[in-house]
């Protein structure tokens, strides 16, 4: 099977970092680069954790690069609470090996584009979609040659995690989801309303942990520090995951073509979704079978899986 080139374009983050290294450790991937935005917690932060990242799992060949430090309009919110002051829990990470590139994410993104005539190439967005927007607001022909977007974000039917209707990375910059959503190009939403049926609990992470390779002990690490930032729970939604696991085997994921806006009022409901008849249509997964999710995430990390 010929791999996907992807640019993930991400947060890191707990949930960021499970997903990057499925994506480095799937052999239907090939990730082109990593470009970072601020959301779970500051630029800085998210930029030198995706370097770490690579160079923990000896991919530091692969480029980062900088993205928005804050939302197209508005003040962004941070997830301190879940995903620590470091991003990563305080999980051990080596240092990047490689500075970010010169280039802002939204500038790389265009080049690697161009690069890549034809829709070869992804955006797997784990985050705020800042730079996303930014893409198709500076490089609009460029951004034509994008295959697909799937990105993380929104509730549908579902309730929030921000506020009663809205999700993070939608709340983080609803400006920027509306542009995306109504882009015209193939956007596959992925909301809250199947990653929270995707979901890490202690036996799961011991799965993971035995698998004895470096992807599957540093996930195991991963979902220990997610556990610790709510220490209630007995599992964990491994939401930025749905997204890798989608762009993979899409048969997993149930897709519901919907026509939706954001609110981007200055209210509790900023982020909320909206459908809306004068809408775009863009792909929402409203199902998934999460066992045959987690049992790909589980064998791609440990390098035994086929897709
Ligand atoms: O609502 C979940 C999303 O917000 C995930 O992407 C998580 O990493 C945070 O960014
Ligand atoms: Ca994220």
């Amino acid at each position: 099977m010929n791999a996907r080139r992807v640019i993930i374009d991400t947060d890191p983050g707990l949930d960021d970092a499970i997903a990057i290294l499925f994506a480095l450790a799937s052999p239907a991937l090939s990730v082109a680069a990593i470009t970072t935005v601020a959301g779970n917690i500051g630029l800085t932060r998210t930029t030198a954790n995706a370097g770490r990242l690579l160079a923990a799992t000896g991919h530091e060949a692969i480029p980062v690069a900088a993205g928005a430090d804050r939302p197209l309009d508005g003040q962004g919110i941070t997830e301190e609470a879940i995903h620590g002051e470091d991003g990563l829990g305080g999980v051990f990470l080596p240092e990047p090996v490689r500075a970010p590139a010169e280039l802002p994410a939204h500038h790389l993104m265009a080049q690697l584009l161009d690069d890549h005539p034809g829709d070869c190439l992804d955006i797997l967005a784990l985050g705020p979609l800042t730079n996303v927007a930014l893409l198709l607001a500076e490089f609009p022909a460029a951004a034509r040659r994008l295959g697909r977007i799937i990105a993380m974000g929104g509730a549908v039917e579902v309730r929030g995690n921000v506020g009663p209707r809205s999700e993070f990375n939608i709340a983080c910059d609803p400006e920027a989801a509306a542009r995306v959503f109504a882009s015209g190009l193939d956007v596959t939403l992925i909301p809250l309303d199947v990653t929270r049926k995707v979901r890490a609990d202690a036996v799961y992470l011991e799965r993971l942990r035995a698998s004895g390779t470096t992807s599957g002990i540093l996930a195991a690490d991963l979902i220990a520090a997610y556990f610790a930032g709510e220490a209630d729970r007995t599992s964990r939604p491994l939401h930025d995951p749905c997204v890798m696991l989608q762009a993979v085997r899409q048969d997993l994921f149930s897709i519901r073509r919907l026509r939706l806006d954001v609110d981007c009022s200055r209210n509790e409901d900023r982020g909320t979704l909206l459908s809306s008849a004068s809408a775009a249509e863009i792909g929402v997964a409203m199902d998934v079978d999460a066992s045959g999710a987690l049992e790909l995430l589980a064998t791609t990390l440990a390098g035994t899986a086929e897709t």
